[in-house]
This record gives C-alpha cells, sequence and structure tokens, in this order.
C-alpha cells in the first residue's frame, strides 16, 4: 500500500488537548499498525537564553526538547537524519528492540560511525510488537543534554489501553541544562580526571520553573479539568542525575514502565534514572488551585556534589488564580533509598509473563567506579581525582574504551583489532563488593583497560546478575540494555547470594533500564533471539564516559527471520 506521510510535529508545550484531537480525528483513518511513518530531522544549534544566559545548543529541528515520534504498534518508521552542525551526532531511538534492525539502533563507534557535519543517515526500523513511551536521544559524547524528545507509540487501533481512558495526555519529559558547552565539559572533565561539576539546572520539558534565577515565567504548565483523569508521560532524559518526581496533594498511579504495561501501582512520588520512562494517571481530585509538580535529585553516592534545586512546573486547575502561589509538592530525601525501594517494590508486569526458567548463559557482573594512577606530567591538571588519581567505572572491573570504527561493522566485515571477545562472565577477583571493596585509592582501585565483549548463542536464555562495588562510593546505577527488554527477576542489597536471593518469576516488571539497588544487586532474564551488537550501559553518561558499559555480541540463528540483515549503503563512515 502506499506509504502515508505523516509529518506530525508536535510541540510538546503546546496544550496536548489539541494534538490528541488531531491525533484521534486522524487515528480511525489509519490502517491498524503497519503504516510506514516518515520524519525529518535536522540536526542544528539554535541560539536559546535560559537562567540569564544566552547560549547556542544543539537540537533537533530548532525544538528544545525535540520533535515527538507519533507512531502505532508495529509501524515502520524512517527518520531521515541531516547533520547541520560542526559536531559528530547519532540518534538512538531508546527502548525500541530493533528486531533485526542492529544497524539503526544508534549508539556511536557501536552501531554505527557518527553522522559528520553536514551528512546524514536514515534510520529505518519497526515497533516489533511495542508500544508506549520511549524517547529518542543522541549517543555521542554528551550531546544528549540537550538533544532529545518523545516517542509515543499507540496500541493498534481499536485496541484499549488496559485502564481508563484519560482525558487527555501530557508528555513531561525531565532533564538537566549545562550553561557550558556540554561537548567541551565533557573533555574537559575527562581531562581533569575529577568528578563532573552539576548541572545548572533541572529542566521539566525544558523549562526549570521558578525556583531558579530569572526562571519565573520559563516554566512548563498543564491546564487541567476539575475531576478529569490525566495520563503524564515521564521520561528521565537527564545526563547524570537520577530524579524524583511528585506532585503536590496528587496521587500517581503507575501503568506502565519502560513502555510495557504493569499493575496499577499508587503511591506519592517516583523515581526515574536517565534512560527510564513511566507512563502514570493523574486525577485532578483536589480543590481547584494550582500545585506544583516538581523533579528533584535522587543521589545514592557519597561526597558528590549536584543539583539540589527543584525543576518546577504547574498543575494548574482551570479556575484557579493564575498568580497564586503553587502548593509545593513534596518530595523525598535526596538519599532516600526507601523511597526508591518501593516505587521498584511496586512495578508488576501488568499479565503473566514467560520468563525463562532454564539459563544457558549466566554473567555475574560487577559495576561501580574505579581510580586509576596519574600518569601524568601535570598531576595538579588531570588528576584530579580521589587521592591524586584519575576517574575511572567499569565492568567486571574493565573499563570499556571505544573502537576506531563500530564495533557492529568490525564485526559483520570481519575487520580485525577493533574488539575481543573475551568480556569475563564473572570477575576476576571475588571479595565482600558492598561492604568491603578495595579502597586503597589509587593502589588497588585500578581497573584495566579494554574493548571486551560477550559473544552469546542465538536464542540462549541468559541471567546476568549486576552487584554494585564499594569502590570509591557504592551507587544506584541505571543500566540500560540495548536491543532487548528484560525482566527484573530480582534485586537486593548487599551481596548477591544465590541461596537467599528472592526471585519473582510470575509477574516481574519487562524493563530496559534497570535501577540496580545502591550497594546491592539485580537480576534479570531475557532470551537472546535478536542477533546483533548491543551495548549494556549505565545511562549515567559520566559513568558512561568513564567506561562503565560492555557489549553484547548476539550471533546469528538459522534463516533469514534470525539473521540480521546487510548495511544499509548510506551507513556512515568513520
Ligand atoms: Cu538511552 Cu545507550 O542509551
Amino acid at each position: 500500500m502506499a506509504n502515508s506521510v505523516a509529518f506530525v510535529f508536535v510541540f510538546v508545550y503546546l496544550p496536548l488537548s489539541s494534538y490528541f484531537q488531531a491525533f484521534h480525528a486522524m487515528a480511525h483513518e489509519w490502517p491498524a499498525g503497519g503504516s510506514t511513518r516518515f520524519y525529518d530531522f535536522k540536526v542544528q544549534t539554535m541560539r536559546v537564553t535560559k537562567l540569564c544566559n544566552t547560549k547556542e545548543i544543539v537540537t533537533v529541528n530548532k525544538m528544545f526538547p525535540g520533535p515527538v515520534v507519533y507512531v502505532q504498534e508495529d509501524d515502520r518508521i524512517i527518520v531521515n537524519v541531516t547533520n547541520e552542525t560542526p559536531y559528530n551526532a547519532t540518534i538512538h531511538w531508546h527502548g525500541v528492540r530493533q528486531k533485526l534492525s542492529c544497524w539503526f539502533d544508534g549508539p556511536s563507534y557501536i552501531t554505527q560511525c557518527p553522522i559528520q557535519a553536514g551528512q546524514s543517515f536514515t534510520y529505518e526500523f519497526t515497533m516489533v510488537k511495542q508500544k508506549g513511551t520511549f524517547f529518542w536521544h543522541a549517543h555521542v559524547s554528551w550531546l544528549r543534554a540537550t538533544v532529545y524528545g518523545a516517542i509515543v507509540v499507540y496500541p493498534k487501533t481499536g485496541v484499549p489501553y488496559p485502564f481508563k481512558q484519560p482525558y487527555e495526555e501530557h508528555i513531561v519529559i525531565l532533564g538537566e541544562y549545562w550553561l557550558r558547552d556540554v561537548l567541551q565539559l565533557e573533555q574537559q572533565v575527562l581531562a581533569s580526571g575529577g568528578p563532573a561539576p552539576p548541572a545548572d539546572a533541572f529542566t521539566i520539558n525544558g523549562h526549570p520553573g521558578p525556583n531558579y534565577n530569572c526562571s519565573r515565567n520559563d516554566v512548563y504548565r498543564i491546564d487541567v479539568v476539575p475531576g478529569k483523569t490525566y495520563l503524564l508521560r515521564l521520561i528521565n532524559a537527564g545526563l547524570n542525575m537520577e530524579n524524583f518526581f511528585a506532585i503536590a496533594n496528587h496521587k500517581l498511579t503507575v501503568v506502565e514502565a519502560d513502555a510495557e504495561y504493569t499493575k496499577p501501582f499508587t503511591t506519592d512520588r517516583v523515581m526515574l534514572g536517565p534512560g527510564q520512562t513511566m507512563n502514570v494517571l493523574v486525577t485532578a481530585d483536589q480543590t481547584i488551585g494550582k500545585y506544583s509538580m516538581a523533579m528533584g535529585p535522587y543521589m545514592s553516592a557519597q561526597n558528590i556534589s549536584f543539583q539540589r534545586i527543584s525543576a518546577i512546573a504547574y498543575f494548574q486547575y482551570l479556575g484557579a488564580v493564575p498568580n497564586s502561589v503553587s502548593l509545593p509538592a513534596k518530595l523525598p530525601n535526596f538519599n532516600d533509598n526507601l523511597a526508591v525501594k518501593t516505587v521498584m517494590d511496586g512495578l508488576r508486569s501488568l499479565n503473566p509473563v514467560d520468563v525463562p526458567k532454564k539459563i544457558d548463559a549466566n554473567l555475574f557482573v560487577t559495576v561501580g567506579l574505579n581510580v586509576n594512577k596519574c600518569r601524568s606530567k601535570t598531576p595538579q591538571k588531570n588528576c584530579r581525582g580521589m587521592n591524586n588519581g584519575t576517574f575511572a567505572a567499569s565492568m567486571n572491573n574493565i573499563s570499556f574504551i571505544k573502537p576506531t570504527i563500530s564495533i557492529l561493522e568490525a564485526y559483520y566485515k570481519k575487520i580485525g583489532g577493533q574488539f575481543t571477545v573475551d568480556f569475563p562472565g564473572a570477575p576476576l577477583q571475588f571479595y565482600d563488593f558492598a561492604n568491603g571493596a578495595p579502597n586503597n585509592a589509587p593502589n588497588n582501585t585500578q581497573a584495566i583497560n579494554g574493548t571486551r565483549t560477550k559473544v552469546l548463542k542465538f536464542g540462549s536464555r541468559v541471567q546476568l546478575i549486576f552487584q554494585d562495588t564499594s569502590t570509591v562510593t557504592t551507587e544506584n546505577h541505571p543500566i540500560h540494555l540495548h536491543g532487548y527488554s528484560f525482566y527484573v527477576v530480582g534485586y537486593g542489597t548487599g551481596n548477591f547470594n544465590p541461596q537467599t536471593a528472592n526471585f519473582n518469576l510470575i509477574d516481574p516488571p519487562y524493563m530496559n533500564t534497570i535501577g540496580v539497588p545502591v550497594g546491592g544487586w539485580a537480576a534479570i532474564r531475557f532470551v537472546a533471539d535478536n542477533p546483533g551488537v548491543w551495548f549494556m550501559h549505565c545511562h549515567l553518561d559520566i559513568h558512561q564516559s568513564w567506561g562503565l558499559g560492555a557489549v553484547l555480541i548476539v550471533e546469528n540463528g538459522k534463516g533469514e527471520l534470525e539473521t540480521l540483515p546487510h548495511p544499509p549503503a548510506d551507513l556512515p563512515r568513520c
């Protein structure tokens, strides 16, 4: 059939009612999924003024946040990305499983070379059996700081939500904003060997809100009708912080996490790490007024400086006095680990799920920070980490170093020298990870560098245990896996102990980013049925820059439907 061309450029800051109605007006003409949707993304710089400061930021189509991609389950998405900036760019479609389309996944030097200045690349993939709230973001350096936007995938026509149809839907993207150039900032932080400075502001849909300087009118607002129920599509696109989110006097009912339905779970607040999305229902059942929606820090690590001012948006009832002060939202303390656990405990798949019971590949992977010895002749400049060392991060004590061409290309074309296949299935040394990790920095806290991958047979049933370590500090790490969703079958504090660990094999949540508890562990399971090269990394960009990642290579199976197709002709060159 003829492909329908849908340029649905809708701004998150428009009143959503108008575009939601527009969507419904169109929806009945659409076939039940399986359409093709085209988008044009121009990566462009734009001058913006925030916090009394004007600077140039990188955007898509001069929008911040960027354009929303609206599609339906099983639709094909074609996005032509043209890079009109002087910087390298790629776009990753976070949470999209990219079944047999690994070439279009987007992480730089993993599945593709960056799109260089003036070049373009067309991403083409299908939302196979996926629906819900996703997002896209740049996947090179720290460009994600301003290059991000939502992907909303509606169910097929005629398929209702498994909850009462909300009156309206709104996208709420949490972000972090820097006054400095983020690409330079990454370079400077890495060159210094020291920690990353905090963001200058948290933002909700790009707006810091009234708690920040010069931002009284730089605030996002949802106008609500008393008595109606709203669906908020929460997305954490932030760079280096995990965040709590709450609305004054209103309960949130979680109905979806990482684009998979959950059993409804009602709570006063939620926590999202970067890379996580969550749909919540909110009913405007309070007295007419103006209420704060607040985004604040969740910081589980020790001795790290971070932004403490909450970003505020308004949840404003029709009929409220416009200039009235808003009722403040109650956020947990920044280090409230119990609040985080409570949210995790509440996440259950809506229906019973098919969790692999037998395991073919059982991996144990430590995640954490390191301090390497100073190798610079100017330590005052370059060794500003703990005890005059340089900070690093690792999985199984190996810091991931990016190759010079993409691993997928090297793997596919059998080009040697880019990566090795010896990522260990367990740490080289066992010790009391949670409480007794080596901490005599930089003497026993070094990591090994490498571009190591783990090769998995097609169809193998995989269990991965992530274990946080206490070198430098324990910390909650949002670990993201490309190419898959996984069942979060268990988690806990302390060291993982197979004898005492309690697994939920009935209705665990099906996620793509798991916050490994601070000083604890998380267990995930999935079937490796999507061939390709898949990045697995901490979604805190500073940790990723320091090497907290590894790559899983899933081999082809038999036949066309289990084999990765050829690369596209316009695949960028390095
Ligand atoms: Cu959302 Cu590898 O990223």
